[in-house]
């Protein structure tokens, strides 16, 4: 196929729409940018659509696998010219090249089968911290991370850069928050809040698994419903004058506690 030179071109226009979410969603695929979340998706068997790629950027050896392993897995290999690739790009992507992926539909278990550790979080707003918590549950052992209410879009291209590459690995569930709750009660998981008016240190809580960490929003913190379905809240004691920690972060350092207890 030749090379595409015109930004118009019907499928880098389709490429492009994905920026919208109501396109990701209706198409039920994602663009993922950047050499290492193509290698990443490569390795993890993702369902790679279409890469689209600068060739006369491609710097590595490995950046030319990745090409040649997707084409051999029965994707469709988009040559386009510099200004083209940079048309698409969400955040301008040095290594001009992505991917379309398709999303996979992941459910909540019925029953535990050797989790370790799941985030939930209702209304996360901020894209990069939920591909940071997406990449962190990845890090600490944790099976996934379970949304609900009106929460940013994990396949967001922030969020799916951010996760660098675990949004292909780690199990990604959108949920309404009763379903959330039947789910827990069935599932039978300890579930611990995080807050920072927590009424145990974060060290000194169980964690026994299957445990599900269960954080706040960045604006609103832990709703009442969602306090009420903890078994404990905990509390990272701060020392400085700031009221609260980054999201990703408090929620990293609990899920760290939880692969730490569950070790020992
Ligand atoms: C920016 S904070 C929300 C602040 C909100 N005003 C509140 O009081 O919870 C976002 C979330 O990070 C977690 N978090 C932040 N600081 C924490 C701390 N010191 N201990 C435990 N969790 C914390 C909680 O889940 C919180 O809901």
């Amino acid at each position: 196929m030749p090379l595409i030179t015109s930004k118009a071109n019907e499928q880098v226009r389709a490429i492009r729409a994905l920026r919208n979410k109501r396109e990701r969603d209706r198409r039920g695929v994602f663009f993922a940018e950047g050499a290492r979340l193509v290698m990443e998706a490569a390795r993890a068997g993702a369902g790679i659509e279409t890469v689209l790629v600068v060739p006369e950027r491609l710097r590595t050896r490995a950046e030319r696998d990745v090409v040649g392993r997707a084409r051999a897995a029965g994707a469709s290999i988009v040559e386009v010219a510099p200004n083209v690739y940079d048309s698409v790009s969400f955040r301008g992507d040095p290594d001009s090249i992505g991917a379309v992926v398709r999303r996979r539909h992941d459910s909540l278990p019925e029953r535990p089968a050797g989790e370790l550790s799941w985030v939930a979080v209702h209304e996360i707003q901020h894209p990069g911290n939920l591909g940071t918590l997406i990449r962190t549950s990845d890090a600490a052992g944790g099976a996934g991370v379970i949304l609900s209410g009106a929460s940013s879009d994990p396949y967001h291209p922030v969020a799916v850069r951010s996760s660098l590459g675990a949004i292909f690995t780690q199990r990604v569930i959108e949920t309404t928050p009763s379903e959330f709750a039947a789910w827990v009660k069935r599932y039978g998981a300890s579930v611990i809040g995080t807050s920072p008016s927590g009424d145990i240190d974060y060290r000194e809580a169980s964690y026994r698994a299957p445990v599900v960490i269960l954080s706040g929003s960045e604006r609103v913190g832990l709703t009442k419903a969602q306090q009420a379905l903890c078994d404990q809240v905990v509390r990272i004691p701060m020392v400085g004058s700031v009221d609260s920690l980054n999201l990703s972060i408090a929620t990293a350092l609990v899920l760290f506690e939880a692969l730490r207890a569950n070790q020992a």
